[in-house]
């Protein structure tokens, strides 16, 4: 393990909307160490009181020795770097303290030899480093997460009653806390994005593979083994579960049972983390056959307008609310011309008309979490004194802010024919005048498409920084011809 190198970072401590707006190719990727204290020193400017971030424990499947895949919590991993088990790391002023045991003989003989704790302090830049037993001594009124993230309970079920006194500092800290992590996380420094387009290289070889399966595979399970096969070959797990689906009006489908036929589409939504814990998050929908019909191409390419519209009108300074409404424009309008609703597409927006075919939000941040920070509710996604609509077709808006230079965002219209929404008596009441639903029928060989992009928001625009998978029907049909 390398020592920490004693230079000034490269990360500027100056506002970080600076950065985005340059490529990845005009600097060095900085060293983990640089872009810690970088971190830690920008929260320092935030909050002056000592902050404990738990990293989680391995949860147990059906007994101890038998655990899932073991996810380090996201705050932890922004501060620390590294997917650490069983570990804390006490954050003031700029200095991180690293609590965690070395492994004894027994984890080695079954887990393997890990890295000694002052191997691991050196990597990261802890000033000090302790076994987990001097947290009580050393961590004592510390402030921590709130208790919605899973890894903190479980930190507290167990190094609480250790007899570790942080409740009193909670009431205090914890709202302050949680609104420094989200002002920080939120703008994606250099590593962030270095990070984010590692995983995204490898989710867009996914996707490219998963397209090439497709001929030759039976079920979605093949495309989908295809998908996943990539990114595990480069170590890396899923974000989130995979979706690869022909029932795309399934919003987040997690079954792979159906046998592929070809009229169908089949919609792949599917994204790589790197083993420090960056998310991507990419949506393709291709034709099993390789060539989209007449009225899948017509709704394909009405999604895609949308979807090109909202990339284009992405930019620092912009509500995302008005991205989204923008995408809710271009579908109605899209459908308006394709006959299937009937009036005037601003009018039809004002009535919700479009959240029949397009229910959810355009999009959602996106950083170490698929949906960054969704742990804390609606405090990253929703700007101060916001909060969520109760409207058809804005209640499931995921990010109600300006953007801002640094933010990573995802784009991602869709269209979709729900029966649970389609056939509700009340829905088909309401708009009985404006669907033509026999026209409707015509398209029944779409049941859900959706183009979802990942973009970072720019000093002077934007970067889709997942632009190398296309979008056009025409380069998806090559790609799934290609064999
Ligand atoms: N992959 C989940 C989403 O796009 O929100
Ligand atoms: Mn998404
Ligand atoms: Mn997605």
């Amino acid at each position: 393990m390398q020592p920490a190198p004693n230079r000034p970072s490269l990360v500027p401590d100056q506002s970080p909307d600076q950065l985005p707006n340059q490529s990845a190719d005009d600097f060095n990727t900085p060293s983990l160490s640089e872009v810690l204290r970088s971190r830690r020193h920008r929260l320092a400017q935030l909050i002056d009181f000592p902050v404990l971030l738990w990293s989680g424990t391995p949860k147990p499947r059906n007994f101890a020795a038998n655990i899932y895949p073991f996810r380090a919590s996201s705050h932890f991993l922004y501060f620390a770097g590294l997917p650490l088990q069983n570990a804390a790391i006490l954050l003031g002023g700029d200095q991180l303290i690293l609590f965690i045991d070395n492994s004894t003989p027994d984890d080695a003989l079954w887990h393997g030899p890990t890295p000694n704790r002052d191997d691991i302090a050196q990597q990261i830049g802890a000033a000090q480093a302790y076994p987990l037993s001097e947290l009580a001594n050393i961590a004592r009124g510390a402030a921590t997460l709130g208790d919605r993230d899973e890894t903190v309970k479980a930190m507290e079920q167990t190094l609480l009653q250790r007899g570790i006194v942080l409740q009193r500092q909670r009431p205090l800290g914890e709202k302050r806390l949680e609104k420094a992590i989200v002002r920080l996380r939120m703008i994606q420094d250099r590593g962030a994005i270095a990070a984010i387009r590692k995983a995204l290289a490898v989710t867009i070889r996914a996707h490219k593979a998963g397209m090439a399966a497709t001929p030759t595979a039976k079920t979605e399970a093949h495309v989908r083994a295809a998908m996943e096969s990539v990114i595990i070959g480069e170590n890396m797990s899923c974000a989130y579960g995979s979706i690869v689906t022909i029932a795309g009006e399934v919003l987040h489908n997690n079954h792979y049972h159906n046998a592929l036929a070809p009229g169908d589409l089949l919609l792949a939504d599917v994204g790589a983390e790197t083993m420090d814990g960056w998310a991507s998050d990419i949506t393709r929908t291709w034709p099993v056959s390789g060539k989209f019909s007449s009225t899948q191409k017509d709704l394909y390419d009405v999604v895609l307008a949308a979807h090109d519209l909202c990339i284009e009108k992405a930019t620092a300074g912009t509500e995302y609310k008005q991205v989204h409404l923008s995408a809710c424009h271009t579908i109605a309008a899209g459908l308006v011309e394709l006959g299937i609703l009937q009036g005037n597409p601003a009018d039809l927006v004002d009535q919700d008309a479009h959240a029949l075919f397009f229910p959810h939000g355009v999009g959602h941040l996106m950083g170490l979490d698929v949906h960054d920070m969704e742990d804390l509710g609606d405090l990253s996604g929703y700007a101060e004194r916001r909060g969520r609509s109760d409207r058809f077709g804005l209640a499931f808006l995921r990010l109600d802010r300006p953007l801002e230079a640094g933010m990573a965002v995802t784009i991602e219209p869709g269209f979709y024919q729900v029966p649970a929404i389609l056939n509700d008596k009340k829905n088909r009441d309401r708009y009985a005048n404006i669907v033509n639903w026999e026209k409707l029928e015509q398209f029944k060989d779409v049941r859900g498409i959706r183009i979802e992009d990942d973009v970072l928001i720019t000093s002077t625009g934007n970067e889709v920084l997942s632009q190398d998978l296309p979008t056009s029907a025409q380069d998806i049909e090559t790609l799934v011809q290609k064999l």
